[in-house]
């Protein structure tokens, strides 16, 4: 049961690294950078480039964190009923930063797919700023949900 453990929680914050740290990654250092060198033309497809690369990572990680995180739960947890609150909580901020994954994924990843497909870079641009909020505020989100899973236990 503790190597288990052990390995469930190390696959759960592995997935949350690579989540949340790439969200972090895109978001504050390759969008500025990209936004004062490229033009709508080069901009926009190395955006869907580095989507069609990101994204399969972060439905590995959000599939890691259900199935570790509902695992933790139920195994050591014994099920939601005696579960702390930091946990709850925790919970409840993760499948909101799903939802928004997947209102991105679905929404204005595939319009942005398709405006550059189409070279219409007005309309690639209007996608791309819903993503740029969107992540911004996931990546917000993540940070607060491991403030909540690390740093919640000492507070309850
Ligand atoms: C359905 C989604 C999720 C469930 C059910 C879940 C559940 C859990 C459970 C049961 C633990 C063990 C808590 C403990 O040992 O005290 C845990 C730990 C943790 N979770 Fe989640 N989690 C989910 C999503 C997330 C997300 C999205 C993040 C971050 C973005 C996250 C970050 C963490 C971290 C950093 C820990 C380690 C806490 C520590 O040991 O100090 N979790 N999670």
């Amino acid at each position: 049961m503790k190597e288990a453990m052990a390995i469930a929680i190390s696959l759960h914050v592995f997935a949350a690294v690579i989540w949340v740290g790439g969200m972090f990654f895109a978001h504050q250092v390759l969008r500025p950078v990209a936004a004062t060198q490229l033009e709508p033309p080069q901009r926009q497809p190395l955006w869907v480039g580095v989507f069609n690369r990101f994204f399969p990572w972060v439905w590995v990680a959000i599939i890691t964190l259900l199935a570790t995180g509902y695992w933790m739960i139920f195994a050591y947890f014994k099920g939601f009923a005696s579960l702390p609150l930091y946990v709850h909580v925790m919970h409840a901020l993760a499948l909101l930063m799903f939802a928004i994954y997947l209102y991105v994924f679905f929404g204005p990843f595939k319009g942005l797919k398709k405006a550059v497909a189409d070279k219409a870079w007005p309309t690639g641009k209007a996608h791309i700023d819903r993503i740029r909020d969107m992540v911004g505020i996931n990546t917000l989100l993540g940070l607060l949900t491991i403030a909540v899973a690390t740093g919640g236990k000492y507070l309850i």
